[in-house]
């Protein structure tokens, strides 16, 4: 069965997220640099790349790899970031395994909205550095819909059907119960009353 976010135009999406009432990519865009800088790893995995918002600040990076579940977003991440150190991986987070290792930095911006967080967290698991970093970026509704009002958002509502807030609590549970400690607690105002709330946790006692 297709996943609906293979239904969506990246067009229609980076628009969207970047209207200035929405100012979604923007700000994703400035944490992104921030994650890469935090940490400076040497094996960086994304999870959910859609267009590749934030691949530019990844030159230095030796290897880094890129995940989605939409061929045409990847197509277009390829396009414009045809680099040698950056793999791009077609993948269902919630069914497909992970054939990587040794990954120093996994950033999941907007992804656990979408996927089983246990499954995905333990996947993730297998795959990093003892003392590696999960980064991550989860959506504060504050009790707005959870797609913002633009002259594209009816083309989102497929999204409903696999969209959940994320609880914090749940999630914040689900990874200290597999050893990940939390490091980072940080509130990014939107401008419509939502918020970004990044958290970094890092595997290891
Ligand atoms: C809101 S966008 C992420 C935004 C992006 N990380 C950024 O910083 O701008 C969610 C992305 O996750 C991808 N995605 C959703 N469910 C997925 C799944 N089950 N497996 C892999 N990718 C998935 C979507 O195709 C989409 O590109």
């Amino acid at each position: 069965m297709i996943n609906q976010w293979e239904k969506i135009d990246l067009n229609d999406y980076e628009k969207h997220m970047s209207d200035p009432a929405v100012f979604q990519l923007q700000k994703l865009n400035i944490i992104t640099q921030k994650q890469i800088k935090d940490y400076h790893p040497s094996s960086l995995l994304f999870l959910g790349i859609a267009g590749g918002n934030g691949l530019e600040y990844c030159n230095e990076i030796e290897n880094v790899y890129a995940i989605d579940i939409n061929q045409k977003f990847l197509k277009a991440c390829k396009k414009r970031f045809p680099y040698k150190n950056i793999k791009y991986i077609l993948m269902d987070l919630n069914k497909d395994e992970l054939e990587l290792t040794k990954i120093d930095l996994i950033i999941a911006n907007l992804v656990f909205e979408y996927v089983d967080e246990e499954t995905v967290v333990t996947k993730l698991l297998k795959v990093m550095n003892e003392g590696g970093i999960l980064s991550t970026v989860i959506q504060i509704n504050n009790e707005n819909t959870f797609v913002s009002r633009t002259k594209y958002s009816d083309r989102f509502k497929c999204l409903e059907d696999i969209y959940h807030d994320v609880d914090i609590n749940y999630f914040d549970n689900i990874l200290c119960n597999k050893k990940f400690k939390k490091l980072l607690y940080e509130l990014y105002p939107l401008p419509n009353g939502k918020a970004f709330l990044r958290l970094d946790y890092q595997l290891g006692n």
